[in-house]
């Protein structure tokens, strides 16, 4: 599949040996991902914050597998961070564990989080770690708890609502007034452990958002489901201020308009980065009509 592509270490030779493919993938990509640079991410970040709305940034990365490499990782990501903190921007950086680290020793991720962390919590600017595939949740979880306990207003957990395991999770592993994000989940999974796209997955999804904001935390609705989107509106679950509706660049854009029209608080997720074929390949996966689009939109020029 596309996923286990996006997770080749030869993606990028790959794609780079085929002019074709690169094509279209680029192309695809442009719809996505705000471009290869920092200032790509920040002009984007700009322009929606002048809109009304908020924004959260990931420089696209997964699965370093080099020291050197995650070193280059967390140097972009602190220079990203100094330079949100100079233009007094109270936005998210959003990473994956395992583009700082955790593929090669839980502790380096966990150093690395801690040192970006002792850096945006006096910005004011949030850490969010993004939730990566199951084999990988104990660990991930494992450094969100050990960094969380230090910087409690600085650090934000993704949870998935596809994964059987996520209703114990989101009750046992988040201390109170959390910063939690949820999502359906990006990867495929076993039977055993996770629910496939579902009217029974979407009832999951509405629980776990009841719940966590039940718990007091602090929850970003991360989905582009329209039936999930109305049921939470007429559940009233918002009227506290205590969650936000928070969607990918580029992915159904009329409804976060329409919703930020209604006055409803909303987060944009922007990336930015060379390895933009990951992140595309992702958005695929999950949405294959996405590659024929980009087939569309070449073919028009
Ligand atoms: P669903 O997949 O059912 O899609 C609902 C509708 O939305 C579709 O019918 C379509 O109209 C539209 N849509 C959805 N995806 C689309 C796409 N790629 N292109 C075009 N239209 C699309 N996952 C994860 O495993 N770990 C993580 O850390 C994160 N982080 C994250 C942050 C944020 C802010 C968001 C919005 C999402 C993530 N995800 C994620 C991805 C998430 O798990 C999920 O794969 C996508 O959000 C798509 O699922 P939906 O909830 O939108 O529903």
């Amino acid at each position: 599949t596309m996923k286990s592509i996006a997770r080749r270490a030869d993606l990028k030779a790959y794609v780079e040996h085929n002019p074709q493919l690169y094509q279209l993938l680029r192309r695809a990509a442009a719809r996505y991902v705000t471009g290869d640079d920092r200032r790509d991410g920040l002009e984007a970040a700009a322009s929606l914050t002048a809109q009304g709305y908020d924004v959260s940034l990931e420089y696209i990365g997964e699965n370093t597998a080099t020291e050197a490499e995650c070193e280059a990782a967390v140097r972009e990501l602190s220079g990203l961070i100094a330079e949100l903190a100079g233009n007094r921007r109270k936005a998210r950086v959003s990473f994956d564990l395992s583009h700082i680290g955790l593929s090669l020793h839980t502790d380096l991720a966990l150093r690395n989080l801690l040192q970006l962390a002792e850096q945006a919590e006096p910005a004011g600017i949030e850490l969010f770690i993004s939730m990566e595939e199951s084999a990988k949740t104990d660990r991930v979880l494992d450094v969100y708890e050990r960094s969380v306990a230090r910087y409690p207003s600085s650090i934000g957990i993704t949870l998935q609502a596809q994964l059987h395991r996520t209703a114990a999770d989101l009750a046992q592993r988040l201390p109170g007034n959390s910063l939690v994000r949820i999502v359906k989940g990006a990867y495929q999974e076993s039977e055993q452990s996770a629910l496939p796209r579902s009217e029974q997955l979407n009832r999951r999804y509405l629980e776990l958002v009841e719940h966590a904001i039940l718990q007091g935390h602090r929850v970003s609705i991360a989905t582009h489901d329209q039936q999930i989107i109305d049921t939470i509106l007429t559940r009233g679950w918002l009227s506290e201020g205590a969650a936000e509706f928070e969607m990918l660049y580029g992915i159904r854009t009329e409804l976060s308009r329409k919703l930020k029209a209604a006055g409803h608080p909303v987060r944009i997720y922007l990336t930015y980065g060379s390895e933009w074929y990951l992140y595309i390949c992702h958005r695929i996966a999950e949405h294959p009509p996405n590659l024929y689009r980009a087939v569309i939109d070449m073919a028009s020029g």
